[in-house]
């Protein structure tokens, strides 16, 4: 069976990547210093999978610990998810951003290649666009960075290309994810942000559960069909089975990818919300608030290359999010801190 290295493996996506991998038949290796996730996840992986996954703590910048791990489990692919992925926090405090997101992948590679592991899968964002000129968007549409989070990230992407012309033998598949969302159906992982949620989904499941008091909708007069912002919200779940496709792609073919992950359909925040009142079954509080500085009307992806690479296309609809946000919301009200 093939070991997988997942750095960040304990947190929202690398959890949920976790299951995929093992019920794909791949054995995930967890990488984490649990400077946002708890180790709690891994009781919810073992109950989940009915296995108990090796999980190795430490920083993932760290050359000499990454190889030792790589060696000690005989690692033949990695997966980075590690990193930092607050947009606000990245203007506030640049330098975090600049030396975890771009100093975790410099370790990983560097640890890789004393080693004879060469396949990488890497956490990009459909942030790299910025705001694009026309939606959906593709793969070749042009880099803008808007924070320095997209920066950090577009930085990687270019130190993977330079890394790849270097010697043929690397194969880097880059995932530019959109809007994440959802929870496995078991009700038993999920996104447990700290503090404020920053994003649409987190914070609507807060003030269903009533830890919050109301919704505030950044905006009502975007040029969108209701006024408010469009995205492309993508089940976790299916998320998790792109990097599965990636993974299949780079070990069998060697040859590496950059391709947007997104579901293809646009939604706009009161959509969200009204599918996640049917899922909760009870109204939620809401009212209209000024934009978000930064925040562009609409942005949905293109998903057809990675649908003709790798034969991935989302399935889960909008619906199946939301109910599974609350599911694992309601179930675990305070998330993995019990309560
Ligand atoms: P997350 O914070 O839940 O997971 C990241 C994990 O990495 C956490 O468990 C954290 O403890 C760990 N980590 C951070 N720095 C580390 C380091 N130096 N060494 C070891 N572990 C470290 O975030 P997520 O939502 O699962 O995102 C995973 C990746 O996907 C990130 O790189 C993020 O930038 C990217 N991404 C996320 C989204 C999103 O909306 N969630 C969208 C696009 C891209
Ligand atoms: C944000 C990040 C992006 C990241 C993505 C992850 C910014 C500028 N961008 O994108 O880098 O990859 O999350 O999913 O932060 N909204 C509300 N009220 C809220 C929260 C959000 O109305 O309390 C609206 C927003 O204005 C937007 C939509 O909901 O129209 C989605 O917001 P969010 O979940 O933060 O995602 P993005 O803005 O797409």
């Amino acid at each position: 069976m093939t070991r997988v290295l997942l750095t960040g493996g304990a947190g929202y996506i690398g959890s949920h990547t976790a299951v995929a991998l093992c019920q794909s038949g791949f054995e995930p290796v967890l990488l984490d210093d649990f400077s946002n996730s708890v180790p709690a996840v891994l009781d919810r992986l073992a109950r989940i999978t009915g296995r108990a996954f090796p999980c190795e703590h430490g920083d993932a910048a760290d050359v000499s610990f990454v190889r030792q791990v790589i060696e000690r489990h005989a690692i033949e692919a990695v997966v980075h998810f590690a990193g930092f992925k607050a947009v606000g926090e990245s203007v506030a405090e640049p330098l975090k951003y600049f030396r975890n997101n771009v100093g975790s992948a410099l370790g990983v590679l560097d640890a890789m290649r004393e080693t004879s592991c060469r396949a990488l899968v890497f956490s990009s964002t459909a942030t790299v666009y910025g705001d694009p000129d026309r939606v959906p968007v593709n793969e070749s549409a042009p880099r803008r960075y808007e924070n320095p989070y997209a920066q950090t990230k577009g930085m990687v992407e270019d130190i993977l290309a330079a890394t790849a012309r270097s010697d043929p033998s690397w194969c880097f598949g880059v995932l530019r994810y959109f809007n994440p969302v959802g929870a496995h159906p078991s009700g038993l992982i999920g996104e447990d942000p700290h503090g404020t949620p920053n994003n649409l989904m987190p914070y609507i499941s807060q003030v269903a559960i009533g830890r919050r008091p109301a919704l505030q909708i950044f905006g009502g007069d975007y040029a969108t069909p209701d006024g408010t912002g469009v995205r492309d919200y993508i089940h976790v779940s299916d998320l998790a089975a792109g990097h599965v496709a990636a993974l299949r792609h780079l070990l069998e073919r060697r040859e590496g990818l950059i391709v947007n992950l997104g579901s293809g359909q646009g939604h706009s925040v009161l959509e969200v919300l009204r599918a996640y009142e049917r899922a909760c079954g009870h109204a939620i509080a809401h009212q209209l608030a000024p934009r978000r500085p930064g925040d562009v009307a609409c942005y949905y992806a293109d998903p057809g290359l990675a649908h003709s690479l790798l034969g991935w296309r989302a399935q889960r609809t909008l619906d199946e999010m939301c109910a599974d946000a609350w599911r694992w919301q309601s179930g675990n009200p305070n998330g993995y801190h019990g309560g």
